[in-house]
């Protein structure tokens, strides 16, 4: 072990000089350190022939290639004591020894104003990808068991940790699960039986008012890829700066969110959370580090830049781009038909009228560097709401009422007494929240990146709406995110893999699974039925945008032809990519490349990670 900082390290026998960004990232494991611990032995991707080629499924608590607890009792020393082996939250309301009602309550109620589901090793801020076996319940049934959470969680703090467990889990044919903050929607960041290596504490920060790589010279950032967009907020005030950072404060905004795109407010003026690095260090499947760049490894740095996270490697810090201080005015716009209250109209008509031309207005505020954000609900009885905040960076609240106000005047004319009103200065943008109030809920959702193209041809657009109506008048809760990440905006270094739908869109267009969304509990055959109904209404919108996709990080874990909608025709690439960095299938998560090549059994047949993970076709 050795301790470099700011200084390039000869890596044993490899010879070559690279440099890291932070100190704990020079604590590495080299090949003198394995000793007699073959477990924890590098891995070779020109000759992967290893055990965990073989089986047919990863190891399983009480398979009988499980590591025995000597095995455990090793690793957990070879990393300092960084192993845990955490019992689910939920526990303290179920009958056994971790039985506290009191907790049990304190939690449920007051859980979501603390940092204690976002500190927490295993929880997941969707319930159902764990397959609910202990959701935090005043009246829970049956008992608290492990279910899709991990087993063993590695609280990493060095990169020689994160390399004992990577080397650990390929060697030992281990189910690996990558956990930063637990935000993901479909249960990327959990897995049952797995082994989790836990990112979340890497959180070191240095400003760089001067940076320069291949043809970006500017201010720029080092950063740990456990900082979320809360804490990137307050380094933005101490630097007097403005980083690229996700619009949920707790998000992280270097594990997920950046790896499969990243939109934000200010998408339409710097594009995409992928398009902000400019150098990632990485732990690849053999357990090796490496820095990707413009002029390094370029394979790994154009798949981390959007390719899909929890795929390529573990981003251990990365260095992305800073811009000048800059200020977010938002302005807030809703009107409603029915019983709805507020902006009240009572023409059904008139309302879509209304509704389709804010849609279409959503071009002239991208054009004009903005995003904005709607909401749309039928709340029956021939009641529908509409809300929307429209953000735009860096401009004055006058310039706002300008630019709003054509919109206004439309909707007037069309019978909807709507007010251009007094902008402010955005709620979503700053660290109000200090990253508080999250608590595990039970997202179902589906989604589409709709193309700018249909907002030229009067017709097609029309068919767009139709199909977004539909949707809403059958119940669901619709969410469009208007943006224009386009690769001009993005800028350098360019060549991203992000989903090339991205960069022809003016929407994400989010359609919300209200029967999804009923959690622990609900029938099996109830949620097929209700996905079934979803999916039928999503292929009106994809019917409607033949060229557009879907972002994998908000999206249906079972999009049908996911390989093209999540990554249009850089799936083959990306494949490429995938199977020579990760010839073992290491890195395994559901809807990443190279997925397809293996299932999770689950027990009720639900895509949910709560089952044993096994290749396609092969037997037991
Ligand atoms: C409340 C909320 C708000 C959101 N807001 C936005 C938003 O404004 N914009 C947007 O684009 N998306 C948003 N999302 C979606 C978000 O992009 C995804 O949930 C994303 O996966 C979160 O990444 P994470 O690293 O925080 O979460 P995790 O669930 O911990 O990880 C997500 C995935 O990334 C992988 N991963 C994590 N860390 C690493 C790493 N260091 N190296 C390699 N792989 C890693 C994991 O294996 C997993 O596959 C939001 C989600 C929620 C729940
Ligand atoms: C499995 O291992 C054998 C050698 O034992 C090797 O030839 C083969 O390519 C490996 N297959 C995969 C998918 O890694
Ligand atoms: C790992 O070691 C640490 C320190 O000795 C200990 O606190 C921890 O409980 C151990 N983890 C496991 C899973 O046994
Ligand atoms: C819960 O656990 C107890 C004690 O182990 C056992 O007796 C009981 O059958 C379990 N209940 C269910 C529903 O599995
Ligand atoms: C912050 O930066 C802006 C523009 O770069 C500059 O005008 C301003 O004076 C700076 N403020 C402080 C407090 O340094
Ligand atoms: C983009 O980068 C990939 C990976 O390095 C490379 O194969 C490809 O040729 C590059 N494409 C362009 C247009 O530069
Ligand atoms: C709503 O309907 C009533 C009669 O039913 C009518 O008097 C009123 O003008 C209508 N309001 C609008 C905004 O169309
Ligand atoms: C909208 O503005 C008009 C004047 O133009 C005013 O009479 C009306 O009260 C305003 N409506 C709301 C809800 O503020
Ligand atoms: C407009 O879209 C419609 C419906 O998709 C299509 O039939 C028509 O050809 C398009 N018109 C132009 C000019 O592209």
């Amino acid at each position: 072990m050795r301790v470099i900082y700011h200084a390039c390290a000869f890596l044993g026998l490899l010879s070559t000089a690279r440099c890291v960004n932070f100190p704990w990232e020079s604590i590495q494991l080299r090949d003198e350190d394995v000793g007699g611990f073959s477990a924890i032995a590098f891995g070779d991707t020109s000759a992967p022939g290893t055990v965990s080629n073989s089986s047919a499924c990863r190891a399983y608590p009480g398979s009988p290639d499980w590591p025995v607890d000597d095995d455990w009792a090793r690793l957990n020393s070879s990393l300092d004591g960084a192993l845990l082996k955490p019992t689910p939250p939920g526990a303290v309301c179920y009958p056994g020894p971790n039985y506290n009602f009191a907790r049990c309550v304190s939690l449920l109620f007051t859980g979501g104003t603390s940092r204690f589901f976002i500190d927490d090793p295993l929880t997941v801020l969707t319930s159902w990808p764990t397959g609910d076996t202990c959701s935090l319940s005043l009246r829970p049934t049956g008992n608290c068991t492990q279910g899709g959470f991990p087993v063993y969680v590695v609280k990493a703090a060095t990169v020689r940790h994160i390399q004992t467990a990577v080397n650990f889990a390929r060697n030992k044919n281990l189910r690996l699960v990558i956990k930063n903050t637990g935000h993901d929607f479909n249960g990327r960041s959990t897995g049952a039986g797995a082994l989790s290596i836990w990112t979340h504490w890497l959180k070191s920060f240095e400003f760089l008012p001067e940076y320069t790589v291949g043809e970006y010279s500017g201010p720029a950032a080092r950063v740990g890829s456990g900082l979320e967009a809360w804490e990137l907020y307050q380094y933005m005030d101490i630097h007097n700066m403005t980083i690229v950072v996700p619009g949920g404060s707790t998000v992280g905004a270097y594990g997920g969110w950046a790896a499969g795109g990243g939109h934000s407010t200010l998408a339409s003026i710097y594009g995409l959370g992928s398009d902000q690095f400019l150098s990632l260090d990485v732990v690849t499947a053999d357990g090796r580090v490496v820095t990707a760049d413009p002029t390094q490894n370029q394979d790994l740095f154009y798949a981390l830049r959007g390719g899909g996270p929890g795929t390529y490697g573990i981003v251990t810090s990365a260095i992305v781009k800073a811009y000048p201080p800059i200020q977010v005015t938002q302005s807030v716009l809703a009107f409603s038909v029915g019983n709805a209250g507020g902006f009240g109209i009572n023409d059904t008509k008139t309302f879509w009228k209304g509704v389709n031309e804010y849609q279409y207005y959503g071009k002239a505020i991208c054009e004009a560097g903005g995003t904005a954000y709607s909401y749309i609900s039928s709340l029956g009885s021939g009641s529908f709401s509409f809300s929307t905040t429209v953000e735009m960076p860096g401009k004055t609240p006058s310039e706002v009422i300008s630019l709003m106000q054509p919109l206004i005047d439309k909707l007037n004319t069309i019978g909807i007494p709507v007010n251009n009103s007094q902008p402010s200065s955005s709620l979503s943008w700053g660290s109000n929240r200090q990253g508080e109030g999250d608590s595990p809920g039970n997202t179902r959702f589906a989604t589409r990146l709709l193309p700018a193209r249909n907002w030229d041809n009067a017709t097609l657009f029309q068919e767009t709406m139709d199909a977004i109506q539909a949707t809403i008048e059958a119940g669901y809760t619709f969410h469009g995110i208007h943006l224009m990440p386009t690769e001009k905006t993005a800028g350098y270094p360019g060549n991203s893999s992000v989903n090339p739908a991205f960069r022809r869109t003016l929407m994400h267009a989010d359609v919300f699974d209200m029967v999804g969304m009923q959690g622990a509990g609900t029938n099996a055959q109830t949620l097929e039925t209700a996905h079934a109904r979803l999916n039928g209404y999503m292929d009106l919108i994809r019917a409607a945008t033949p060229d557009g996709g879907a972002y994998i990080n908000e999206a249906d874990v079972q999009e049908p032809d996911w390989q093209r909608s999540f990554f249009g025709d850089r799936y083959e690439g990306l494949l490429g990519v995938k199977k020579e960095r990760d010839p073992w299938g290491l890195f395994w998560a559901p809807t990443t490349v190279g997925s397809e090549g293996w299932e999770v059994r689950t027990a009720d047949g639900l895509p949910t990670q709560d089952g044993m993970l096994c290749r396609v076709g092969a037997g037991a």
